[in-house]
């Protein structure tokens, strides 16, 4: 039977990984979190690819606290820039297949069509420096791979965007949202049901990246509009521009990335974001 290690399991992605692994009967699964295995020490790493010797390794586990990177720069780079190289290099010592999960944060938002895997990376914060230079550390290890390029995540576990705006939709009468940033909200359950029904077509397209989010275009502010629609709460949504609400790190103003690659490989469709924001927020409301 073969064997898949699932990395980062109290985060989103991992969370939906292990809600559907009752589906996937014919793999073995084993989730670790962070105090199991701290991918930044490859002792920790090594002892449990010995202990386990899986055949597929899901690397969820990732710094993503994208404005807090700005002030923990060495934190952010240990773990997912170095933390990677530790697994890839072990994926690559164990033959192991390694799905790694990167973000739209690698592009710099100034193009003005759809991003593609192969276009120019330019990343503006550290957080995106620090994903992007994991994907290389994976490109130069020699292990087999498949990198998925994701954005805006969002899921019924773990802290996101939809849930917070649920909590503030029902405390306050209004909201100012950011309008001027766009890009591609994506349903971790719908990922996570993409990785684990292609997980052998994966390493028959190996070593790519692949863009994947849900398919439609939004900005934080439409994104919000549709979460208090759809969960029926009176709050007002307010469209600001991003100049009125600084954040320690740059965003990128258009993040949308071309799936073709992804949809044509795999023969995939892929859900509207409004169809998943729906299955999600039915999950949510009380
Ligand atoms: N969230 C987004 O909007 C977004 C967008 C694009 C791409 N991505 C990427 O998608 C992937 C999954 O994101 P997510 O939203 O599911 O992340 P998440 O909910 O923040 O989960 C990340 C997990 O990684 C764990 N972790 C942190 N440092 C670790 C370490 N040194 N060793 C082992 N585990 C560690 C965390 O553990 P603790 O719970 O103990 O802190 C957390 O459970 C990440 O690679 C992220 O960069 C996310």
């Amino acid at each position: 039977m073969p064997k898949i290690l699932v990395i980062g399991s109290s985060g989103q992605l991992a969370s939906e990984l292990k809600q559907l692994q009752n589906q996937f009967s014919d793999y073995q699964f084993l989730f670790t979190s962070q105090i199991d295995l701290d991918i930044s020490d490859k002792k920790s790493v090594e002892s449990v690819f010995k202990s386990f010797m899986p055949n597929y390794l899901i690397n969820c586990a990732a710094y993503t606290a994208v404005d807090k990177a700005e002030s923990e720069q060495t934190r952010a780079f240990d773990i997912n820039e170095k933390g990677v190289h530790n697994l890839a290099s072990l994926s690559k010592e164990h033959s192991c297949y390694l799905i790694h999960i990167s973000t739209d944060f690698v592009f710099d938002g100034k193009k003005s069509s759809l991003y593609k895997e192969d276009d120019q990376t330019n990343p503006l914060s550290v957080y995106g420096l620090s994903k992007l230079k994991g994907e290389e550390a994976i490109l130069v290890s020699g292990c087999d791979y498949t990198i998925i390029r994701t954005s805006w995540l969002y899921s019924s576990f773990g802290n996101n965007f939809v849930k917070t705006m649920m909590r503030l939709g029902a405390e306050k009468e209004s909201l100012n949202v950011v309008a001027d940033q766009i890009g591609s909200p994506t349903y971790c359950a719908d990922l996570a049901q993409f990785i684990l029904s292609q997980l052998e077509n994966l390493s028959l397209h190996k070593n790519n990246i692949y863009h994947y989010s849900n398919e439609g275009v939004a900005s934080w502010y439409d994104f919000a509009y549709e979460i208090m629609h759809m969960s029926e709460l009176k709050c007002r949504v307010n469209p600001i521009p991003t100049s009125d609400y600084p954040t320690p790190a740059a965003r990128p103003s258009f993040s949308v990335m071309d799936k073709m690659k992804i949809k044509h490989d795999f023969k995939i469709n892929i859900p509207h974001w409004k169809e998943s924001l729906a299955k999600c927020i039915h999950l949510l409301r009380p």
